[in-house]
């Protein structure tokens, strides 16, 4: 039997046949997975100019493995962009934001002609939901974008102690039955004070790379 450790590093091993371009600027997600990803990459430095990261505690890593982190801004469409999730369907639809960096990911997945995503067959679901969707808000707007949220018939928690790297807080929302997940995302984020939310469903991934105990599947 596998740990899902074990897991992680094997999706991420499999993640670097996707860096297959040299000289790439490459977009890189957060989390526990993207961790192994990251203490990967220098085994294929030749092939990547730079990065662009979704997170100050991405950006440390890769930093700290002698990676040049760029802005975005500086930068035109990534071809690539590689993250984790927290959930995943069968049609590469997504909560993300379990670490809090969903903003930053949602717009480097937006600004990529290419999403991969690693996760092992735990985040694997039916029906997106059974992980509480984050909310990222402003904060002055927290009361009433929570009561917005329990109108759309969710049960959102303030996360304590926390605030994102953009100085906003986070809504965990329980509860929501996201059977069409394209309108809930686009419902949520049309509150004001919503700054986004973790379903990625318009812009889902191209394709997930998935660890079981038997090997890595490629999802598409
Ligand atoms: C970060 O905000 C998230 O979107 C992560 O991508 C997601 O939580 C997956 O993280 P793990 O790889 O740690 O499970």
């Amino acid at each position: 039997m596998s740990t899902q450790d074990e897991l992680k590093q094997q999706v991420a091993k499999a993640a670097l046949e996707y860096i297959d371009d040299y000289d790439m600027v490459l977009g890189i997600g957060t989390g526990s997975t993207v961790n192994c990803l990251i203490d990967l990459l220098p085994s294929v430095k030749n092939r990547i100019d730079s990065v662009v990261s979704s997170s100050e505690a991405s950006t440390e890593r890769l930093k700290q493995l002698g990676f040049h982190v760029k802005e975005l801004n500086n930068c035109g469409t990534l071809s690539l962009y590689i993250d984790g999730a927290d959930e995943v369907d069968s049609h590469n639809r997504l909560i993300k934001g379990g670490g809090g960096a969903l903003t930053r990911e949602k717009i480097i997945a937006n600004a990529s002609e290419r999403f991969v995503c690693i996760v092992d067959t735990s985040k694997q679901v039916d029906i997106l939901g059974a992980f509480p969707l984050p909310v990222e808000v402003i904060p002055m707007a927290r009361s009433f974008v929570g009561r917005e949220l329990a109108k759309l018939g969710g049960q959102p928690t303030f996360r304590e102690d926390f605030v994102t790297d953009n100085g906003n807080w986070i809504l965990d929302v329980n509860n929501l039955k996201i059977i069409d997940p394209k309108g809930l995302e686009t419902k949520i984020n049309n509150i004001p004070g919503v700054v986004t939310n973790g379903l990625f469903a318009h812009r889902g991934a191209d394709l997930t790379l998935v660890a079981s105990a038997s090997g890595v599947v490629v999802q598409d």
